[in-house]
This record gives C-alpha cells, structure tokens and sequence, in this order.
C-alpha cells in the first residue's frame, strides 16, 4: 500500500516535469540509448545478473521495450531513491534518470525501438 502511493506520487511529480523531444530527436538502442542504460541499468539488467529481463543487448532491450515505460514513469526503475517531497522530486542516487534520458527512453520506444549502426554506439561495447 505505501509502496503503491509512492509509485503514484512519483509519477505525478514526473508528469509535472515531462518534457517532450523536439521532432528532430530520432534516438535508436546504439546511438543514444546504450550508453544511458549502461550507466543507469546494467548493473541489474547486464548479463551475469538473474534478472528478468535483460537490457544489455539489443534484441533483449527491444524484447523488454514495452515493458519500460511503466517501469520508469512509475519510479519503480531504477529502483529506489526518488525523493517526491519537492515539486519536481529529486533525485538520490546516481543511477537516477535525467528528464532528458527519460525523454530519450520514451522516445526510442514510440519509434519501435530501432537499433541504429553498431559502430555509432558511445560507451563500451558488448
Ligand atoms: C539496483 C538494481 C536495478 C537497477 C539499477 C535497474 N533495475 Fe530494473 N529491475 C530490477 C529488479 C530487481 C527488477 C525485478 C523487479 C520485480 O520484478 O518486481 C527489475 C525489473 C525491471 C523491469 C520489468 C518491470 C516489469 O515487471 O514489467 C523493467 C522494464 C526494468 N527493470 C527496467 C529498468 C531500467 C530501464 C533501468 C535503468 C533506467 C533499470 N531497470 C535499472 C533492478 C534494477
């Protein structure tokens, strides 16, 4: 139950800071959404980890795609340490997503999810 009323409070206060990508922004899994999931996800979600779904290789992310948005628009994931007190909520532990990850997220997921070029991906490579 308390659990349930912080995952509303922490939409709301994330609704209330919700930005939408300007129509240029055409993010794709190499490019832009690797490198946010490497520093804010991979430690759960890479391979080795018994985890439900996994997020570090394209066909796993895409495969977990839909199920993203609830997770991050709820504060579910990453989990733990939003603090909803202040207007917009802050943020308290470094695996938190920006506004601008977030809005990179959401956008990759309503273009399908697609893959874009290997070689364009910027941080490690699996
Ligand atoms: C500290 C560890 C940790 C981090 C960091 C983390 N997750 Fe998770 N994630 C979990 C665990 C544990 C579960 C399973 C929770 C459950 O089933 O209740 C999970 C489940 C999920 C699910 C499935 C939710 C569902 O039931 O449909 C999604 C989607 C997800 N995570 C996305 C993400 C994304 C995206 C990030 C990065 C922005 C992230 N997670 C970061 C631990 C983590």
């Amino acid at each position: 139950m308390a659990r349930a009323l912080f995952a509303g409070l922490a939409a709301i206060a994330m609704v209330a800071c919700f930005t939408t990508p300007s129509a240029d922004e055409r993010p794709n899994y190499n490019e832009d959404v690797y490198s946010i999931l490497a520093t804010k996800c991979l430690r759960c979600h890479g391979s080795g980890a018994a985890m439900p779904i996994l997020l570090d290789t394209y066909s796993a992310a895409r495969a977990a795609a839909s199920r993203i948005p609830h997770a991050i628009d709820s504060g579910e994931m990453p989990p733990w340490g939003v603090d909803v007190s202040g207007e917009c909520g802050e943020w308290l532990t470094p695996e938190m997503l920006t506004e601008q990850e977030r809005v990179t997220l959401h956008g990759w997921i309503d273009l399908g999810a697609p893959e874009g070029r290997l070689g364009q991906r910027r941080v490690g490579l699996v």
